[in-house]
């Protein structure tokens, strides 16, 4: 072939690789979410969407700051890897905002306040609170419920990449409790009450917020505004009323 078809047909496949990159239009703000974690996260089994209190919040939120955002369900851990490293623009999440995460992503002002509870078997009747765990406790991994379950000094930690799985061990009596945030742990029990109890009060204050990656510094104004006006709206109650007991 000679020299000039060649550079034509370079020519062209440069164009057919750069222009549909180009022409979808400024990028969307990728969210990430661990859909794993109702009532705030999780995949609704028959339509596949991901759905829950977040993932309103989020929309709302976005809407009042005009911002463009796509969701992406990802692990608990490379969620907060990706966060820290700058793969995701943002993440929404049941994230509790931590002295040590702050190191390494921003956070908006606080939009959900939680805390740890305990979750035994529907017999157990030794266990009426965290100070009573002196055996395997599940937890997911990296989440501040793991934190909790390190330092009872007669408890032993088990870590999970998906909560659903201590649960299943729960009831298959393989662990003796799992701790989680109380919206999760009402969750669960509401749907297995024949199975499993929540025992005791939260016993932590947390505090979700939004994670916003470091090199995104300039949204983290808007999204604390569109909070702001959402809570004066009275748009936080109404999402309570519609995802929470
Ligand atoms: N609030 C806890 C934490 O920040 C647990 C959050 C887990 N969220 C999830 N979608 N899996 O550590």
């Amino acid at each position: 072939m000679k020299k000039i078809t060649w550079l034509l047909l370079t020519g062209l496949l440069l164009i057919g690789i750069v222009v549909p990159g180009c022409s979808s239009g400024t990028a969307k703000l990728q969210v990430a979410t661990d859909a794993t974690w109702p009532p705030f996260e999780f995949i609704d089994t028959k339509t596949t969407e991901i759905k829950g209190f977040d993932i309103d919040v989020m929309t709302a939120i976005a809407e009042k700051a005009s911002l463009d955002i796509e969701f992406v369900n990802v692990g608990w851990d490379p969620l907060l890897a990706g966060m820290a490293q700058g793969t995701y623009d943002l993440a929404i999440s049941s994230i509790t905002i931590t002295e040590d995460r702050k190191k390494e992503m921003l956070f908006s002002d606080p939009y959900f306040a939680a805390g740890q509870m305990v979750v035994v078997a529907k017999d157990n009747s030794s266990i009426t609170g965290h100070e009573d765990l002196d055996g395997v406790v599940g937890a997911q991994i990296g989440t501040t419920g793991a934190f909790e379950i390190d330092k009872i000094d007669a408890a032993t930690l088990k870590t999970y990449d998906d909560i659903g799985l201590a649960f299943q061990d729960l009831i298959n009596g393989q662990i003796i409790a799992v701790v989680c945030d109380n919206p999760l742990a009402l969750d669960y029990v509401k749907e297995n009450p024949d199975k499993m109890k929540t025992v005791g009060e939260a016993f932590t204050d947390e505090y979700y917020g939004i994670a916003i990656a470091k090199a995104n510094a300039d949204i983290v104004g808007p999204i604390n505004d569109a909070i702001a006006a959402l809570k004066a709206e009275g748009k936080f109650d109404e999402l309570s009323k519609k995802w929470l007991q």
